[in-house]
């Protein structure tokens, strides 16, 4: 069995790495296709180096620009990898373009996909990444529900049982491998000049977020009235599609600490030591809740209902008074929850299903 992992941005690289480790310890035949949608070595080069994972084979140079052009380079480039290749199944995670279009290139090839993190729904089909997530689950043949709300959600769409597995989330695993390192390594006092429990971690960068001056100012408002209001600062380690639209937009963020995009073992005790996170991050969601974390989300939905359900997580959208609202609720809120993303063996299970089925 010969296995094309496709993968493109930080997200995914995160979240493929312990199935990417078990593919390695196996020695099984595999490679990986980087899309080259993320590029910057603080969203790329930098988690395979810390996390010393393979180096993808190839890197298609695809990223930045609309949509359908970034699509359309990737599935190009992609195409012509597998019909060099050949292998018997592709394997994606998520739900970004680089998902999508690995999907789709390796369907239209006949080659069987793998859809690591399968059945997410916000129902907001604004976003782009719900539009990749539906595509990629209708067209997988093996689909990996984290939970077994998500594994419900696809039976409802019609996808056949057989296809569909509960595996638990890899970022669980990844956790649980990097945790201890990055607590090593990462000294959050001498590094960021921050003290545990005294600050507030936030991330934003969803296209509906920043791309909507009203929203992006009103959300960037909210933080900062946050920071005033309990006099802590708000670390903010920015995307460079964020930067670039908070410099075009001129607004002062004097309250923020705005810094660049960090490294996985440092975001991950950053994570730790936050008072909470304050996030549009599907990723940053997850592990709030697994570290135990109270967590705003500033959208409207969330395809990760299952930590509203526990206390984890509330929505707080883009309104000033609602991230003030939700913050002192969160901050109130026991943190005794269990999450509800699996034990750790994601990708081991993953790894087992696809060998057992491919190779009988
Ligand atoms: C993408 C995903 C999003 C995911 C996020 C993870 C889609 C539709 N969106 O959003 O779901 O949450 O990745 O971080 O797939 N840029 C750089 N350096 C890079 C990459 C991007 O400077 O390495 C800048 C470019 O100006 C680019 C912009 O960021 O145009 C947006 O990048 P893009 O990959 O299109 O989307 P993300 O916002 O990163
Ligand atoms: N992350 C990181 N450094 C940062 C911000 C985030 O390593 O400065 C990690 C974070 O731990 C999580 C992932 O990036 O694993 C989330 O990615 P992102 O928010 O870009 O994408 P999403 O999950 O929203 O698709």
């Amino acid at each position: 069995m010969k296995i094309s992992v496709i993968l493109g941005t930080r997200p995914e690289i995160i979240k493929m790495a312990p199935l990417l480790k078990i593919l390695e310890a196996k020695r099984a035949d595999f490679f990986t296709l980087h899309t080259g949608q993320h590029y910057s070595y603080q969203l790329d080069t930098v988690f395979f180096e810390q996390m010393a994972l393979p180096r993808p084979k190839y890197n298609l140079e695809a990223g930045s620009g609309s949509h359908a052009e970034e699509t359309a380079r990737m599935l190009t480039g992609i195409e012509k990898i597998l019909l060099d290749e050949k292998p018997n199944i592709v394997l994606v995670e998520g739900d970004t373009n680089s998902v999508m279009a690995g999907a789709l290139a390796a369907v239209k090839l006949g080659i069987k996909v793998g859809h690591v993190e399968a059945g997410l729904r916000s129902y907001d089909r604004n976003m782009p990444e719900e539009i990749n997530r539906v595509i990629t689950d209708h067209i997988a043949d093996y689909l990996f529900a984290p939970t077994p709300k998500a594994k419900q959600i696809l039976l409802g769409e019609g996808i056949s049982k057989e296809k569909t597995y509960v595996t638990g989330n890899t970022i669980v695993d990844a956790i649980g491998q990097y945790l201890e390192p990055a607590r090593r390594k990462i000294d959050i006092s001498s590094q960021f000049k921050l003290k545990p429990q005294k600050y507030f971690l936030s991330t934003l960068h969803r296209q509906e977020n920043t791309d909507n001056k009203e929203r992006f100012t009103s959300i960037l408002e909210g933080l900062s009235e946050v920071a005033e209001k309990y006099r802590l600062p708000v670390v903010y380690p920015i995307h460079p599609r964020s930067r670039k639209i908070m410099e075009s937009l001129g607004r002062k963020t004097n309250n923020l600490k705005i810094i660049e995009p960090v490294d996985f073992f440092s975001f991950l005790q950053l994570e730790s030591h936050a008072r909470l996170i304050l996030t549009d991050s599907g990723g940053v969601q997850e592990e709030a809740c697994i570290l135990g974390i109270p967590c705003v989300t500033l959208r409207d939905n969330t395809e990760r209902p299952e930590t509203l359900d526990i206390g984890a997580n509330i929505l707080a959208g883009a309104a000033v008074e609602s991230i003030l609202t939700s913050t002192e609720i969160m901050l109130d809120r026991k943190t005794d929850w269990v999450h509800p993303f699996g034990d750790g063996h994601a990708a081991e299970r993953i790894f087992n299903i696809i060998a057992e089925a491919e190779n009988g």
